[in-house]
């Protein structure tokens, strides 16, 4: 279902919402969210977006910040995931799996993943009935839990799942593990963020409570009203990135377990988890979401940069380890 409502998206003009490309930023052990001040993290994250990222990030990130490794140059959010590493199934070395370009983003992007911000679903805005409040300055959150080890739990996390990429165009159906044949083109890996807020708390000790999910099922399709717990509809963020894991397959022998593992030892994807770090400048993404009627650029409101311009976005390395391999343990993990 979901395939289907993508492949649509990027052929037909569709209402309502951003997409949009950030090249990779930085790939290592931070998250100044769930470990803020740590240096190094617990383990390695796939990090894009403004360049105010930090082991520590309070504040109004939108205003600090001075460029992005994002298309949409007003946002200096940050956007992380684990990283996916491949585990040498005879001698069980480590290798970092490469991050390629999703379909139908600038020129120039290079690596990093998609983002959406969609009001509704992908066929409506539906603003009379359910207008859309921006995150606010300082707001932060994440979705699913790298403790997760069960079928069922990561059945319920209903926006984070997994595709087995025949073409970048063609991704076959979602799985909720970690594909089990080599996928002749990547893996491609989604999270659907929650998208109902208490109105109150721009966190909170989980990361997750002030959020309510009320997707059932998909979260690109029109997801039921908020609860009176969690009032304000915010914008439904996603994030896709596309794991190039082809370059393994010679060394993965036929008929023996998935060998792509995620940077905190998760040898099933029922782990897999994202975080968010708001920054948009202004009130940029307002602007984009009280827009009706189109999608890709909030009807100009946004304004863009050539991603040559965005390439040039860096931060510091700020553990300076390898995270790329061959490596004997992930790091953090040994
Ligand atoms: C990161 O945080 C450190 C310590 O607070 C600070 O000295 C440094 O300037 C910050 N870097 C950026 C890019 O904000
Ligand atoms: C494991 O195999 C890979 C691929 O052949 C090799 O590059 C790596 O050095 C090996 N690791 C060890 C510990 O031998
Ligand atoms: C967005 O729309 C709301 C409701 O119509 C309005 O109050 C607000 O000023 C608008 N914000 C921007 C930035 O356009």
């Amino acid at each position: 279902m979901k395939s289907f409502s993508v492949a649509l998206a990027l052929i037909a003009p569709v209402q309502a919402g951003l997409r949009f490309g950030c090249s990779s930023l930085t790939t290592q052990r931070l998250d100044p969210v769930v470990e803020p001040g740590n240096i190094p993290s617990s383990h390695v994250h796939h990090i894009i977006g403004g360049n105010a990222f930090n082991a520590t990030m309070t504040g109004d990130v939108g205003e600090r910040a001075t460029c992005t490794t994002c298309e949409m140059s007003e946002d200096f959010s940050n956007y992380w995931t684990a990283v996916l590493y491949f585990k040498h199934p005879i001698n069980g070395s480590y290798h970092r799996v490469p991050v390629i370009n999703n379909a139908a983003l600038a020129t120039g992007t290079t690596g990093g993943m998609t983002i959406y911000y969609t009001q509704h679903d992908f066929y409506s805005d539906n603003l009379k009935n359910q207008p859309i409040t921006a995150f606010p300055p300082g707001f932060r959150m994440t979705v699913g839990d790298p403790t997760t080890n069960t079928h069922e739990e990561a059945k319920a996390h209903v926006g984070l799942r997994y595709n087995c990429l025949n073409t970048l165009l063609d991704r076959g159906p979602e799985l909720v593990d970690l594909p089990d044949r080599p996928c002749p083109a990547g893996i491609f890996a989604i999270h659907h963020f929650p998208a109902c807020w208490d109105g109150k708390n721009l966190d909170s000790p989980d990361h997750q409570s002030h959020m309510f999910n009320t997707i059932k099922y998909d979260g690109f399709m029109n997801a039921p009203p908020c609860p009176a717990s969690h009032p304000v509809r915010m914008p439904q963020l996603a994030y896709e990135t596309v794991w190039d894991t082809t370059k393994f397959h010679s060394m993965w022998p036929a008929g023996t377990p998935n060998p792509f593992v995620w940077s905190f030892e998760g040898t099933r994807g029922y782990g897999t988890h994202a975080d968010y770090l708001f920054g948009w400048e202004g009130d940029s993404l307002q602007r984009a979401m009280n827009k009706s009627e189109c999608f890709y650029d909030g009807c100009g409101s946004i304004k863009k940069q050539p991603m040559s311009i965005a390439n040039k976005c860096t931060v510091e390395d700020l553990v300076g380890e390898d995270t790329v391999g061959w490596l004997t343990s992930l790091p953090g993990q040994a």
